[in-house]
């Protein structure tokens, strides 16, 4: 019998002032695009920003729907729209922001199980890790470097490919 172990370290910020500006910049628009996001059912407006190697930006927000499962995350918005309009090019960093019209957003929440294997697929795709910026509308700031780390013993398009 082996024992084996997973565990990874991420960097928590009290406040914006406390990043760099890109970050900083990067933060500010996912909240502030939380205002598009479409969540009559929730009410929890998800806001995600992308800086891609190309210097380009890619949103993307939650679009919910009365046929609850048909709903998207934002996540999973940004990912299509980037694969889409800046197809093949490795995403830098993806920050996300949340507005709970009903409770509180001053903690960061992370990626649904879902979307953290859509992003597994994109940084995959583009040979690429992609770092995370996760955030409320207030409170700390928390920086993961490699977004794969909250999705270990991933299973992925190597398992098909029979490598
Ligand atoms: N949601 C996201 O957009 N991203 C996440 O990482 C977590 C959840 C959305 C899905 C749904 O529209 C709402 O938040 C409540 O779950």
């Amino acid at each position: 019998m082996q024992k084996r172990e997973v565990r990874f370290e991420y960097q928590v910020f009290n406040s914006l002032e406390e990043l760099n500006a890109s970050d900083r910049t990067l933060i500010e628009s996912a909240r502030a695009i939380t205002q598009k996001a479409y969540a009559p059912y929730s009410e929890f407006l998800v806001g995600a920003v992308a800086l891609l190697d190309n210097g380009a930006t890619v949103a993307g927000t939650n679009q919910e729907n009365a046929s609850y499962p048909v709903g998207i995350c934002a996540e999973r918005v940004l990912l299509a729209s980037a694969a889409m309009i800046h197809t093949d090019v490795p995403i830098k960093t993806m920050a996300i922001a949340y507005h709970h019209l009903n409770g509180e957003s001053n903690k960061p929440v992370s990626p649904c199980g879902m979307c953290r294997q859509s992003i597994h697929e994109y940084e995959e795709r583009t040979h690429q890790t992609i770092r995370l910026i996760l955030s409320g509308m207030t409170g700390e700031i928390m920086i993961i470097e490699n977004a794969s780390s909250l999705l270990p013993m991933s299973f992925g398009s190597h398992e098909l490919i029979g490598e």
